[in-house]
């Protein structure tokens, strides 16, 4: 016989006169005069209120076995906070499965416990709605986005966790070799490699749900093992690469979200130079305006030497001129820590604008830059001069600073970065640094400019950004050997090292490589930001703190002696 007939949060008016079995904990008890008390009854589903004998020893997360009638409570007692409270079930008889320590914190959604308490008792913190929901979300997004995938022809193919090192940038987790001392497998920081060698060995189209693994910073959004939805295409380009993502992206969100109609259909694209322009950042969140207006041509002969720079631009924050003296010094000191040398504000009045240095500019300029900016009496107006990237990442990140809306606000808001440069800048040897991977093709109207201006090639990489934040990469790949060999000099890889890390790569292609082009996701965030949850830490069932642990297990832990010896390892002391 089944434990139970029902879930707790299900039952309605409509069950009035039921009997029921439910199965649950003990959310909270009160007593109900002499010999009755309430007991919140909770599973995943809710809660619902039991009326029980009183006598019965319940406390808090006790695990509880209740058969009861559902009835109508009575007159001026409904709950109309409660899914369920409508109904209470009475007559009950209850049987105690477990009992329970007292929680190190109470579950409910409205109490905020420390982070670290919540991971170390990680599954009590799941016995919570908001976890409930996450865990439930994320297993519908995975389901969405495989159908999506598998509708569209892609073949879902496992590749493997012991692997050589990937060229993703990241640093490898690496594991020692018991048969082979001194040798180390490397955990994937994402199936790249494998996924083109399926492409070179026929599956046309690739996908996988593909756990990857990166030893990095875990500053904001990152986790040292996360989840990605990645894919590969043959014969393909990156315009079949970015609709067949964009159909499962928005696939998947229309079949979770609590308004599909509200979620567009198209994800517009930006390239990087607009989005570095007009936002600052190549992961622009364009829910929101205070754009970045170009001004350097504004200032070109300006006596103001501070805007005798490079660049110049400014953002107009409307009604902004009501921000505090104190709000703006603590915006220039935030500017200057970000790399600014100043911050020049400006308050739009009826009469002209209020700024210190508004007496360093000549009359035209002040127009002008009033012009450009639109700017509306109560406004303030946030001008940077310097170098160029300086002037967007300090002007870029202001604008977050005053306009960001939480993540779950405003709809979703997908978008194509596109044309991305291949390279990002040079490393101490003058080499350029690859922006995306080695693999990824430059852009056909800028390769011949690849050694006289490697900084200036764009390629043929693109990002998915959503509510600002990057959600994915990908690219068009290099699938000919000539130019894998060009840029491979460009980065100082030479024959040799190119054969010791990708030879395996290299070999394949000459066998028949298509024309092929990929992407990858990370479905973390994907989850984080259906759920309007600002951390990825929110939507995994058991995260590493921002240090990197486990409060839970306690990981990661020494490792015994006997199996050391064995992979012939020897541990450095910490302080040596
Ligand atoms: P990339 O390195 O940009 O591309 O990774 C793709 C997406 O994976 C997610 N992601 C992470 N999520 C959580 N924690 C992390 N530490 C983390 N690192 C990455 C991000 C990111 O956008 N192989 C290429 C893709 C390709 O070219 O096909 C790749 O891995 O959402
Ligand atoms: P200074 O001439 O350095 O005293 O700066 C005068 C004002 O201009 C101060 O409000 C500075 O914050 C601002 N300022 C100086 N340099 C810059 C710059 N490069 N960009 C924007 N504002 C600046």
């Amino acid at each position: 016989m089944s434990l139970r007939s029902d879930y707790c949060g299900t039952l309605r008016a409509g069950d009035a006169g039921r009997r029921v079995s439910l199965c649950g904990w003990a959310a909270r008890r009160r007593e109900h005069g002499e010999h009755l008390a309430f007991v919140d009854l909770r599973d995943h589903t809710g809660i619902v209120q039991c009326v029980v004998d009183g006598a019965h020893d319940i406390r808090s997360e006790f695990v509880l076995r209740v058969t009861g009638t559902v009835q109508p409570r009575p007159e001026g007692t409904a709950n109309p906070a409660l899914p369920t409270g409508e109904v209470e079930v009475t007559d009950c008889a209850v049987e105690i499965l477990s009992a329970a320590a007292p929680p190190p914190f109470p579950i409910t959604d409205r109490t905020e416990a420390d982070e670290v308490l919540r991971l170390q008792y990680r599954y009590l913190d799941l016995r919570r709605d908001r976890m409930q929901r996450n865990l439930r979300l994320r297993s519908r997004v995975n389901a969405a986005l495989r159908s999506a995938m598998e509708e569209q022809g892609f073949v879902e193919v496992e590749t493997p966790m012991l692997v050589a090192s990937t060229p993703e940038g990241a640093r490898d987790f690496i594991v020692p070799s018991r048969l082979h001392r001194g040798s180390f497998y490397a955990l994937p920081q994402s199936p790249q490699l494998f996924k083109q060698l399926l492409m070179v060995g026929g599956t046309d189209r690739y996908y996988q749900v593909a756990r990857c693994l990166r030893d990095e910073d875990l500053r904001g959004n990152r986790q040292f093992e996360f989840m990605q939805l990645d894919a590969e295409m043959a014969f393909a380009d990156a315009e079949d690469v970015m609709a067949s993502i964009s159909a499962a992206v928005i696939g998947t969100a229309r079949a979770v979200v609590a308004e599909p109609e509200a979620v567009p259909t198209v994800v517009p694209r930006m390239t990087w130079h607009d989005a570095m322009e007009r936002y600052g950042t190549d992961k622009p969140d364009v829910r929101f305006g205070l754009e970045l207006v170009e001004l350097t041509d504004v200032f070109a002969g300006t006596e103001f030497k501070a805007f005798l720079a490079p660049c110049v631009k400014g953002l107009r924050l409307p009604g902004g001129g009501e921000l505090s003296r104190s709000r703006l010094d603590a915006l220039t000191d935030q500017a200057k820590g970000w790399g600014a040398k100043g911050l020049v504000w400006m308050r739009v009045g009826e009469g002209g604008l209020d700024s210190p240095v508004a007496r360093f500019m000549s009359d035209d300029e002040l127009k002008s830059l009033s012009s450009r900016l639109g700017a509306e009496p109560g406004d303030l107006l946030l001008l940077v001069a310097d170098e160029r990237p300086v002037v967007r990442h300090v002007l870029g990140l202001l604008r977050l600073e005053l306009g960001r809306p939480p993540v779950s606000e405003g709809g979703l808001h997908f978008l194509w970065v596109t044309e991305f440069p291949l390279f990002e800048g040079l490393d101490e040897d003058g080499r350029p640094i690859p922006a995306h991977h080695p693999f990824t093709m430059p852009h056909p109207e800028d390769a011949d400019g690849m050694e006289s201006d490697p900084l200036s090639v764009r390629s043929l990489a693109y990002d998915m950004v959503v509510n600002g934040w990057e959600l994915g990469s990908g690219s068009e790949r290099i699938h000919r050997p000539e130019m894998q060999q060009r840029v491979f000099s460009l980065l100082g890889i030479g024959p040799e090292e190119a054969k010791a890390r990708f030879g395996f790569l290299l070999e394949a292609f000459r066998y028949g490589a298509p024309p092929h082009a990929g992407f990858a996701f990370g479905v973390d965030r994907l989850v984080a930001v259906l759920a309007g949850e600002e951390s990825i830490r929110e939507v995994i069932a058991f995260p590493k703190t921002q240090s990197g642990t486990d409060p839970l297990t306690g990981a990661p832990t020494p490792a015994d002696g006997r199996l050391l010896a064995e992979l012939g390892v020897r541990v450095v002391p910490p302080d040596s």
